[in-house]
């Protein structure tokens, strides 16, 4: 099992990069992701405990008496233990264990249970989420002040970080704690996007103000806290749908480094590591909702005209060639950089079998998720972009990944895609939807219970003590 962890890990992290420059076309797809197994190394073999080994706390104050210091340590023994048998019954169901006990814990009205294609090992995930619900608790430092912590954009393109956040710090959901011993990681929330509103001088292309207040940020809660020197920041979370949360988390080393970074910009070739950092769905809110039309996809059966569907901006370096190759060539092939007037975007999509979402600026797209929404397969051009959820989800069974060397002939490469594939594709698409969709308050398998799956998922491989 290990060794097949190690051989994933090799195939997973290391060879994308070269893979993805030299396969053809979407015969075998390999998509730039990570594997559960390779997360999990704690949970298959304890060889592996030592990667994130740190220094137990209650010895780094002593501000607080003997008595104290022994009831904080009986709490995160406590706590580790409860991850250790959290690891232990998914480590069951890896190998392969059927007695193991599949049993929700807590009854819920949504009886939901992850099956199907969509999944590289749907029991595996499942399992891992009853755990997570079990017993993960998230602390959200209460320092800092608004408008830049404690807050974030619930609209626009980058809605996703204010609405992580609310749902994080208001929301009705059992996965807060104000008993910072008792947490498993440790929420810096802080919002980049109102960083760059309001520290950033427009057209500067300066972003040393972001860099000093991450900075900040992390000495006051190092210096008022134990937490953050104990695991020298491995067990603590930023999250940020900016362009530039990358650029803002070289603030700390060590934020940067052994940090959990939820980041929409998940480039690994700009320092993502899909073992650690998080990658963060773009989900884009005109005026905080979804469009209705989003809402209601037409029938599975209704013919759609158009094979393919983009329209966008020439930003970053994929979407010149695709505009190049295909911009107003073709009646039954889409491409625009600018919506004729009249043209309706969302009525495209929903008209279309293939949604293409090339990379921009940075390597999400918010049409990945708009896609999902419109049930139009999506097609992701993208170099280095690790995709969300890819630890659990199965890319292949919902969308189409073409290298950017074959742009030139994407309406060949999506023609020869056969019906039936493309009906497969459809439904997997249909099936995923609940994993992106956005609520108030949040749902079991919603968006924000799958971006804290991910999290507890890399908090269960780091072992404290
Ligand atoms: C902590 O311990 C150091 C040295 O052992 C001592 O100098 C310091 O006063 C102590 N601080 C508190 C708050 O007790
Ligand atoms: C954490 O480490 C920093 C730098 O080494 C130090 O200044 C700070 O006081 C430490 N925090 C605590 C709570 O001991
Ligand atoms: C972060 O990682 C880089 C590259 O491995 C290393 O050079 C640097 O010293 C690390 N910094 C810290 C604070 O760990
Ligand atoms: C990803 O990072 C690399 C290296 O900095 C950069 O060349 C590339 O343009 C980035 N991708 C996007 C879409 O921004």
């Amino acid at each position: 099992m290990l060794f097949l962890a190690l051989f994933t890990v090799i195939f997973t992290v290391v060879l994308p990069l070269h893979w993805m420059r030299s396969t053809t076309a979407v015969v075998e797809p390999s998509f730039n992701s990570v594997s559960f197994h390779d997360l999990l190394t704690n949970v298959y073999g304890a060889e592996n405990d030592h990667i994130f080994a740190v220094q137990p706390a209650g010895r780094h104050s002593n501000s607080t008496g003997p008595r104290e210091v022994r009831k904080v340590k009986n709490r995160e023994e406590k706590r580790e233990e409860g991850l250790a048998r959290a690891r232990s019954s998914i480590r069951k169901v890896a190998l392969g264990d059927h007695r193991s006990n599949l049993t929700p814990s807590t009854p819920h009205h949504d009886g939901y249970i992850p099956a199907g294609a969509v999944y590289h090992n749907p029991r595996l995930f499942y399992q891992s989420y009853l755990e997570m619900e079990k017993i993960f608790k998230v602390y959200v430092y209460p320092d800092g002040d608004l408008p830049i912590v404690h807050d974030g954009p619930c609209k626009d393109i980058y809605s996703i970080e204010g609405r992580f956040l609310h749902e994080m710090e208001h929301g009705v959901g059992k996965f807060r704690t104000n008993d910072p011993n008792a947490a498993h990681v440790y929420f810096l929330p802080f919002s980049v996007t109102w960083m760059v509103k309001y520290l950033y001088t427009p057209s500067s292309y300066d972003i040393t103000p972001l860099k000093h207040f991450v900075s900040d940020y992390v000495k006051v809660i190092s210096m008022r806290y134990p937490f953050w020197n104990r695991t020298r920041g491995a067990d603590h979370f930023m999250l940020a749908c900016h362009d530039w949360g990358p650029h803002a988390s070289k603030g700390n080393p060590f934020l940067y480094n052994n940090s959990i970074r939820v980041l929409c910009n998940a480039n690994t070739s700009e320092g993502f590591n899909p073992l650690k950092d998080v990658s963060l769905p773009e989900i884009h809110l005109f005026g905080g909702e979804v469009s209705p039309k989003l809402l209601s996809p037409p029938p599975d059966n209704a013919p759609r005209r158009y094979l393919a569907f983009f329209a966008g901006g020439m930003h970053g370096p994929i979407r010149p060639i695709l505009l190049h190759h295909w911009r107003n060539r073709d009646s039954d092939f889409r491409v625009y950089e600018y919506l004729p007037k009249g043209v309706d975007y969302y009525s495209l999509m929903l008209n279309s079998k293939f949604c293409l979402c090339p990379s921009g600026h940075e390597v999400a797209s918010p049409r990945i998720v708009e896609s999902i929404y419109a049930e139009c397969v999506p097609v992701i051009l993208s170099d280095y972009y690790v995709l969300p959820f890819s630890d659990v989800l199965r890319w292949e069974a919902f969308s189409v990944q073409v290298d950017v060397s074959d742009i030139p002939r994407l309406k060949e490469v999506l023609s020869a895609i056969p019906e039936s594939k493309y009906r497969n594709l459809k439904q997997g698409v249909r099936a995923v939807r609940k994993h992106f969709t956005l609520n108030q308050p949040a749902k079991r398998f919603d968006v924000f219970h799958m971006i804290l799956h991910s999290i507890w998922l890399r908090r269960l491989n780091i072992k404290l003590g």
